[in-house]
């Protein structure tokens, strides 16, 4: 699937300055509730995009909760911070008989030459989301590590999943956390990201705790985890070339706050950030994902 050529982003509209801050030239959401600390603007829907296929690869496929019968059937599949919607758009392409829906913060939601079946909607989770209990077989998230407290998993993301997914539907997350790495620059990087982030309430390794988080609410009868430790760089072929990218695309798009939190001035940063990319090809650096599906208590 190709990346958003078809696709018109938000346009900037008066009161834009109200809901949005630009830092070091890149925009990011002026949400009062909401730590996350990514930039929203076009290059950040890319850097999203660029890695789907990536992670079809190294996952073998875009899901692994046991629906596939029911999306051919024709269900309903919501996906929590969907981002730029590529992960929606493959699947109503693929499972014309279901409907899917994303919703997300951000203005990188596409707007143009959808597919019937697939709906995007501006919302904020910790708001909670405009949909009855028990409406959808499969509700998706990928990818929040940065957008959601710890405490915010537990008391409001969670409870969310679980009361919009239908009895005997599934909620599956996919998370990664911080890269690792023998490199001296890439350490000090990681190092200053774990110190923000926590700072912040933001849990770094949470895709390790969900599968804990998800047995204290008492909400499942079954629990599938998975978990990838993913080397970064050329060297260990293509997905990890896409990885390496992605986690780098991050970093730079986390610059708006990563660089004043690590007080250096926003050249520096990208210098640094350039030197975690070298450091990458020449020593170990990897980062872990984990995938859990729930299956929801009849
Ligand atoms: C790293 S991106 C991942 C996007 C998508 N899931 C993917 O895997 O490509 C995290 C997404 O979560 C969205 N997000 C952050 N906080 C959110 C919130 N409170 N409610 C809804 N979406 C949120 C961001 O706008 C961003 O698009």
């Amino acid at each position: 699937m190709g990346c958003c050529c078809s696709r018109r982003y938000f346009e900037a509209e008066a009161g834009d300055a109200i809901k949005y801050r630009l830092i070091h030239g890149r925009r990011y959401h002026n949400l009062s509730n909401s730590m996350y600390f990514v930039a929203n603007d076009d290059e950040e829907a890319y850097r999203l995009s660029r890695y789907h296929d990536a992670i079809k690869d190294i996952w073998g496929g875009l899901f692994n909760s046991p629906v596939e019968e029911k999306l051919r059937q024709g269900t309903r599949v919501i996906d929590i911070g969907c981002g730029s919607g590529i992960w929606i758009l493959d699947l109503a392409q693929q499972y014309p008989n279901s409907n899917f829906v994303g919703i997300d913060i951000s203005p990188i939601l596409p707007t143009e030459g959808l597919p019937p079946n697939a709906k995007f909607v501006q919302y904020n989770v910790l708001d909670g989301l405009p949909f009855e209990d028990s409406s959808f077989d499969l509700v998706h998230l990928k990818f929040m590590v940065g957008a959601i407290t710890e405490t915010q998993w537990e008391e409001k993301v969670i409870p969310e999943m679980i009361r919009l997914a239908r009895p005997d539907g599934w909620i599956e997350s996919l998370e990664c956390d911080l890269i690792t790495s023998n490199g001296s620059v890439t350490k000090r990087v990681a190092k200053a990201f774990h110190v923000f982030m926590t700072s912040k309430g933001l849990n770094p390794a949470i895709g390790k705790e969900i599968p804990r988080l998800f047995e204290n609410t008492n909400a499942f009868s079954e629990i599938r985890k998975e978990h990838k430790v993913l080397n970064l760089g050329k060297k260990h072929g293509k997905s990890a070339e896409e990885s390496l990218k992605f986690y780098i695309g991050g970093l730079k798009s986390s610059k708006g706050f990563l660089a004043n939190s690590m007080n250096v001035m926003p050249e520096h940063y990208d210098a640094l950030i350039e030197t975690v990319t070298i450091e990458a090809e020449k020593y170990s650096t990897y980062f872990n994902q984990y995938r859990v599906c729930a299956r929801k208590k009849i």
